[in-house]
């Protein structure tokens, strides 16, 4: 039987575009999907379970025969701090589970970490790729548990394991969900909306973020990529752009959306104050040749234009 790729978390923000890519890539008949819920617009082969649950996913494997993982099921930043708990479950025994089957079937595997591995004590600007790890959220601790995790199934078992530190994801086919970087989502929803939008987070807190585009292109190169060429096994700073809300907000409106901006801080002000403002990724466009192509005004252009598509299809 001809080999397969799994992609877990797949209806979500990140996964619902890589669906495509691959099967474009790949094959239509390629692709294989698990998620907790189903889709019912998905057409296509289609587990629905939770990832913690070993056996299904070992059933999974075996049925058919998965050579390739792109593991991006996990819980994020702020629903991660609201259920800590479920936030370890799924994001630690997910990914063991996902590297068992890696060690045992000859799988390769592709799992985000994040941004949010570093933390208050991290250098804030131009933050290195070897540097502080000390996250203060739930999400965080999964991140930089995972990247170690990652590094030792290369190093003791030979998995060849890829990852990248994803920052926010900017997108508009499915939306972001418990993120601390959402806002940068649902600016745009609601100025096409309403002209008007309330951020929760302060108007100078500078995030790392990316177009979506360029999220996925850096997932498939980084996975087509020479193993000769990948150096680091724990997970690549990757960067594209850095902006504020107010920014955001700026470049939004000079794009020719009107939009009035009000700032209600809430939780998630103290987890974006622990991140980075910027990123240092040369190990990756060293590497492996990652190059981004959206800067914000590029992005504002393409997240405008795809959010205007999404609303007229919906009235
Ligand atoms: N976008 C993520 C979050 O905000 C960061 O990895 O949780």
């Amino acid at each position: 039987m001809k080999s397969k790729i799994l992609i877990t978390g797949a209806f979500g923000q990140i996964g619902s575009e890589l669906i495509v890519t691959l099967r474009e890539k790949y094959g239509k008949d390629s692709v294989v999907v698990f998620d907790k819920k189903p889709n019912p617009e998905f057409e296509g082969v289609a587990v629905i379970g939770d990832i913690t649950d070993a056996e299904l996913l070992r059933k999974t494997v075996q049925t058919h025969n998965i050579k390739t993982i792109y593991h991006l099921a996990s819980l994020l930043s702020a629903v991660g701090e609201n259920n800590p708990e479920l936030a370890w479950k799924v994001n630690m025994d997910g990914l063991r589970n996902v590297l068992e089957m890696a060690r045992e079937y000859g799988i390769k595997v592709f799992w985000p970490s994040s941004i949010a591995a570093f933390g208050p004590t991290t250098p804030k600007d131009h933050t290195p790729q070897q540097t502080i790890l000390e996250p203060s959220t739930m999400y965080g601790v999964t991140k930089v548990a995972g990247e170690l995790l990652c590094q030792y199934y290369f190093t003791k078992f030979g998995v060849d394991v890829r990852s990248l530190r994803y920052p926010g994801i900017i997108s508009w086919k499915t939306l972001p969900g418990g993120g601390t970087t959402d806002y940068a989502v649902e600016i745009f929803w609601k100025a096409l909306e309403d002209g008007a939008y309330t951020c929760f987070l302060k108007k100078n807190t500078a995030l790392p973020m990316m177009y979506i585009d360029d999220a996925i292109r850096a997932t498939v190169d980084i996975m087509e990529a020479d193993p000769k060429k990948i150096s680091i096994r724990t997970s690549y700073n990757l960067s594209a752009v850095s902006f504020t809300p107010e920014e955001l907000a700026e470049a939004i409106k000079k794009a020719g959306v009107p939009l009035k901006m009000k700032y209600s801080p809430d939780f998630r002000q103290k987890i974006a104050d622990s991140w980075p403002r910027s990123i240092d990724d040369k190990r990756a466009r060293k590497d492996w040749k990652w190059k981004h192509e959206f800067n914000l005004a590029k992005m504002v252009k393409a997240m405008i234009q795809g959010v205007r598509e999404m609303q007229s299809a919906k009235s």
